[in-house]
């Protein structure tokens, strides 16, 4: 696997990439292509040939929590561009693990990975799901995020309601131990959600991995040990 913590190596640009306001672009969008562009994980994914540089954050958080293991099945909700995936590929090549992404908006192909357009909060999503795993899932990875209005707090709400739907579809598919992570926005009302991961995982932990922006207030919640069991119906899933 490729360097796990800082982004910057030989090869790496200085910040320096400046951006000359074109004639039709605004000044939101030439402040965003520069921070595009001085972005050292968006200058790192370019050379690792990741997707998108939210890899890292998968990166860091597997390093820190261990969450890829042999033999697995992942499910990874909101996948697209790809980047998680494709880590989550190359951290269990060579094992028998099954990894099924989905998202609203096409992607892929990515090698090792089955990569599937699919509404996760459509009402029959998990037994379509379960039928592309084939087989209880070891971790559910949720990066769901919905597009921003620049509301603080509608955007903390939809990002809630995501998590919540994406935690609904983890207690459809994980096996008795399995881990669950997703992402939040800081201040929302998270107390519900972080209450129930509490009883039903036996380790619950906030991450904010260092390739998430510190402008953000984006965190994961990083839940291992699931204590929940399968109904009878779910476990040929
Ligand atoms: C931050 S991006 C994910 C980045 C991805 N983890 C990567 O490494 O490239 C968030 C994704 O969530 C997806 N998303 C939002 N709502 C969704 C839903 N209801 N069902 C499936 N995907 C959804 C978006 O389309 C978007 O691609």
């Amino acid at each position: 696997m490729r360097g796990t913590k800082g982004p910057s190596g030989r090869g790496s640009r200085e910040l320096t990439e400046k951006v000359r306001t074109a004639r039709r672009r605004t000044i939101s969008s030439t402040r965003w292509l520069q921070r595009q562009l001085n972005d050292p994980y968006v200058v790192a994914a370019k050379r690792d040939g990741y997707m998108s540089r939210a890899a890292y954050k998968l990166i860091q958080l597997d390093d820190r929590f261990k969450l890829l293991k042999r033999n697995m099945r992942v499910l990874d909700l909101g996948a697209a561009p790809g980047g998680w995936s494709q880590v989550a590929a190359q951290r269990l090549a060579g094992s028998h693990s099954t990894i099924v992404a989905v998202d609203i908006l096409p992607f892929g192909p990515i090698p090792g990975v089955e990569c599937q357009i699919l509404d996760v909060e459509t009402p029959d999503s998990e037994t379509i799901m379960k039928g592309w795993l084939g087989g209880p899932a070891d971790l559910v990875l949720s990066d769901m995020a919905p597009s921003t209005t620049g509301h603080q707090s509608t955007d903390q709400i939809r990002i809630l309601a995501l998590a919540e739907v994406a935690y609904e579809v983890a207690q459809a598919t994980l096996a008795p131990g399995g881990g669950f992570v997703v992402k939040l926005f800081q201040g929302g009302a998270v107390g519900e959600l972080l209450a129930v991961l509490k009883k039903d995982f036996t380790l619950v932990r906030h991450a904010k991995p260092e390739a998430s922006r510190k402008d953000s207030s984006e965190l994961y919640l990083v839940a291992q040990g699931y204590r929940g069991t399968l109904r009878e119906d779910e476990g040929t899933c």
